[in-house]
C-alpha cells in the first residue's frame, strides 16, 4: 500500500508540526480542527516555521508556496474520508481520543491507516474503539517537539497491528524525513520511559536543595551536552503535559520513579505551565529569550 494523502487531527503544537512535515514531504495534507480560529492559529505556526526555513535557505520561496498549496484545513471529519493515513494529535485524553477514532472509523475508507501521536496513552486502548478490520491498521506515530526540527519518530505496534501495515508506517516515517525507531505499545514507549523519570528527578533534586534551577540546567547542558537542561525542557514541553504524562505512567507502572513530585503538582495547580503560560521554572514574561529563574520556595 502506498500513502499519497495524509489527514491530521488537531492543529496545535504537534498537529501543525506533523501537517507541515507531511506537506513538506510532498503529501496532500488535510488538517481537521474543532474551530476555524484554532485552524488559523495552527496555520500561523506553520507559516512562521516555513519562514524560518526559507530565511535560512533550507527551502526556496517556490517550495514554501508548494508546501502551503498541499495543505488544507477543515472542521469536518468527512474531509478525511479518503486519506490513506490519519494521524491524531488532539488532547491527551483517552475518552476524547476513543470518541474521535470511533467516529472516524465509520467515515474513513476501510484501507485508511489510523495513527496516534500520543506520548503516553496506550495505543491498544484507543484501537479498541474501532472495528476489527481497522484494529489491524492501527499504529502509534510519536513525534517530538519541535516536529519540523526533531529527527525522531517512534513507530508503535500493538499485538494486533498487521506486519505489512507496520512496515508501511516505518517507510512513511522515513518519507517524512524522520528516523523511525520501533517501539512496543508500553506506556511512554522508549523516549518518555527514560526522559520522564529524568525530568522528575531534576525536580526532586531541586526540592532537596541539591542545586538551583540555573545550576541544575547548566550542569546537564554542559556536563552531558544536552541542548536544554531539564527545567528549560520542562517549560518547553509544558509542565501540565509533563505532569499528565507522569500521572499516566505512574498509574500504569506503580513505580516511584514515575510519580510526579509535589512541586510539579503545585506549579501546575498554580497555572505555571512553562513557556506557553509565560511562567514555569523560568519567567518568560519580560524577556522570552533570556528568562529569569522563578523563586519557588
Ligand atoms: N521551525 C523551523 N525552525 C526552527 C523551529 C521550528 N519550529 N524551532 C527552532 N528552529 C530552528 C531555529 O530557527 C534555529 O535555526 P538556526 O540554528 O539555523 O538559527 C535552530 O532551529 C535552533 O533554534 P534556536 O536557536 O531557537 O534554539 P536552540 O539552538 O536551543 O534549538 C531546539 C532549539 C531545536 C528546540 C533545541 O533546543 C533542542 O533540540 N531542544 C531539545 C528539544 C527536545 O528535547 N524535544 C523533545 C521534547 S520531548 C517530546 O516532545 C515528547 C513528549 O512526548 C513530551
Amino acid at each position: 500500500m502506498e500513502i499519497k494523502s495524509v489527514g491530521v487531527l488537531g492543529c496545535g503544537l504537534m498537529g501543525s508540526g506533523i501537517a507541515q512535515v507531511a506537506a513538506s514531504a510532498g503529501f496532500a495534507t488535510v488538517v481537521k480542527e474543532v474551530s476555524p480560529e484554532l485552524l488559523d492559529r495552527g496555520f500561523l505556526n506553520i507559516e512562521k516555521s516555513l519562514a524560518k526555513f526559507a530565511e535560512k535557505g533550507t527551502i526556496t520561496g517556490d517550495q514554501q508556496k508548494q508546501i502551503r498549496d498541499r495543505l488544507s484545513g477543515t472542521t469536518s471529519f468527512h474531509e478525511l474520508a479518503q486519506c490513506d493515513i490519519v494521524i491524531e494529535a488532539i488532547i491527551e485524553n483517552l475518552e476524547e481520543k476513543r470518541r474521535t477514532f470511533s467516529e472516524l472509523d465509520t467515515i474513513c475508507k476501510p484501507e485508511t491507516i489510523f495513527a496516534s501521536n500520543t506520548s503516553s496513552i496506550s495505543i491498544t486502548e484507543m484501537m479498541t474503539a474501532t472495528s476489527p478490520g481497522r484494529q489491524q491498521r492501527f499504529i502509534g506515530l510519536h513525534f517530538f517537539n519541535p516536529v519540523p526540527i526533531m529527527k525522531l519518530v517512534e513507530v508503535v505496534r500493538t499485538i494486533l497491528t498487521d506486519e505489512q501495515i507496520y512496515e508501511v508506517g516505518i517507510e512513511f516515517g522515513k518519507r517524512l524525513g524522520k528516523v523511525p525507531v520501533r517501539a512496543g505499545d508500553k506506556t511512554g514507549f522508549i523516549v518518555n520511559r527514560l526522559l520522564v523519570p529524568y525530568m522528575l528527578d531534576a525536580i526532586r533534586a531541586l526540592e532537596e536543595g541539591v542545586g538551583s534551577i540555573v545550576d541544575i540546567d547548566t550542569a546537564m547542558k554542559l556536563g552531558c551536552g544536552y541542548p536544554m537542561g531539564p527545567f528549560t525542557l520542562g517549560d518547553f514541553v509544558g509542565l501540565d503535559t509533563t505532569y499528565y504524562i507522569a500521572e499516566i505512567m505512574f498509574n500504569e507502572f506503580r513505580e516511584k520513579r514515575f510519580a510526579p513530585p509535589p512541586l510539579l503538582k503545585r506549579m501546575v495547580l498554580a497555572g505555571l505551565y512553562g513557556r506557553k503560560s509565560g511562567r514555569g521554572f523560568y519567567d518568560y514574561t519580560k524577556d522570552a529569550k533570556n528568562p529569569t529563574p522563578m523563586s519557588l520556595a
